[in-house]
């Protein structure tokens, strides 16, 4: 595994060198060419890789780095924007109206919305209105919070205008501040699909070594002494719900693959990331709250995808069957 790990890391270090070195020469006008003297440092990209006024459509989210929680103003929007981000970081305290499971947003955002690799907030805000195809018409950002209360805190949305919505509307702007409208990338880095099928049987074995250590055995987490959930589900009554988009393989392979073991993120193979995103995503869990009371109807309205488990029939088991109840 050690093996594995030291040829990424030289693999990724490699991939930030030529990044810094295609920023710069964007960022030139008439294509001068300039040797990458030192890797940059996130954040504080040197002067030759601010793009120039005529160069501001080339502006992208790569060198973003979102302002730090010092920057927090003390006043009235500042209060709002340190709601948001309690809201983000312990919802069962600050919005227990809207969630019904044992998960944050940070979980599956990392580092508070922060971390580039973990679909960040800021990304996100600079980003919509965007088109889903997962609900057929362009989406507002606060209708894009409302879906993930809805499916991954397999809660219940926060209507429009609430004080929980606005107040993460605010902590999102907050951390977008500075950042290109529209420049993209944003949610999860895809992961290239794999030319074979799912191995849960790998997945399993994956999971036993990698995961469970902090998700435990059965999946279901680990909580600290005083009830706090420092390990959260993976699957079951207190997880994401069918709907959500960690349910779909595709997102939660590239989620583990970036991020997953904890703090040791692209130490997986693609394979490894894939079938153990599989075998987290055979197990049942809170039914999808827009069930239909058929199995059927829901997956070919919903799931009809090879990157959904749901209606499948797993160690003779029809997930979707004996899902307990969705929160809304
Ligand atoms: C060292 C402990 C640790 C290990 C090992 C680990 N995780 Fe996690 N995982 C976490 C923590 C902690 C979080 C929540 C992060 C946060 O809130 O900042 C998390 C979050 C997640 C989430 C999103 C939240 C959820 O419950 O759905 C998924 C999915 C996940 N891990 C899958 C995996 C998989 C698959 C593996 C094995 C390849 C793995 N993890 C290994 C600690 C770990
Ligand atoms: C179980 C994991 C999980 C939890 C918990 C979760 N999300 Fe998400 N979220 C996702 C996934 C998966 C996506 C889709 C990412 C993609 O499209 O690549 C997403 C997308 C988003 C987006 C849009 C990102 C983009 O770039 O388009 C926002 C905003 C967001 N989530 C906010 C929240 C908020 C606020 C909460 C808490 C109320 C939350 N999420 C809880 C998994 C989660």
């Amino acid at each position: 595994m050690s093996g594995n790990a030291s040829t990424w890391q030289s693999w990724a270090a490699g991939v930030v060198i030529l990044g810094a070195a295609m920023l710069i020469g964007y960022a030139l006008p008439h294509g001068e060419i300039v040797e990458p003297a030192a890797p940059l440092r996130a954040g504080a990209p040197p002067e030759a890789a601010k793009p120039s006024p005529e160069h501001s459509t080339r502006k992208t989210l790569a060198d973003f780095a979102p302002p730090p929680e010092s920057a927090i103003p003390n006043n009235e929007f500042g209060d709002v924007v340190r709601l948001g981000e309690n809201i983000f970081r312990h919802p069962q305290q600050y919005a227990p109206q809207f969630v019904s499971n044992d998960l944050t947003c940070q979980n599956c955002h990392l580092d508070s919305g922060r971390l580039a690799s973990a679909a960040p907030l800021w990304a996100a805000y600079v980003n919509y209105p965007a088109y889903r195809s997962k609900n057929g018409h362009v989406n507002s950002f606060a209708e894009r919070l409302q879906g993930c209360f809805r499916f991954s805190m397999n809660g219940k949305a926060p209507p429009y205008g609430d004080k929980v919505l606005v107040a993460l509307e605010t902590y999102a702007f907050f951390l977008a501040k500075g950042a290109p409208t529209g420049a993209g990338p944003h949610g999860y880095e895809k992961l290239k699909k794999p030319n074979k099928p799912f191995d849960l049987a790998h997945g399993k074995q994956v999971f036993a070594e990698h995961c469970a250590l902090c998700h435990a055995a059965d999946g279901q987490g680990q909580a600290s002494a005083d009830g706090e959930k420092v390990f959260p589900p993976l699957w079951g009554p207190r997880s994401f719900n069918w709907g959500a988009g960690m349910g779909q393989i595709n997102n939660a392979a590239a989620f583990i693959k970036a991020n997953m073991p904890l703090s040791q993120g692209g130490v997986l193979s693609d394979d490894e990331a894939w079938d153990v995103a599989a075998f987290m995503d055979s197990h049942e869990r809170p039914q999808d709250p827009r069930f239909s009371g058929s199995i059927d109807e829901t997956r070919k309205k919903y799931h009809d995808t090879p990157m959904s488990f749901y209606g499948s029939i797993v160690n003779g088991v029809r997930l979707g069957e004996k899902s307990p109840p969705s929160g809304s």
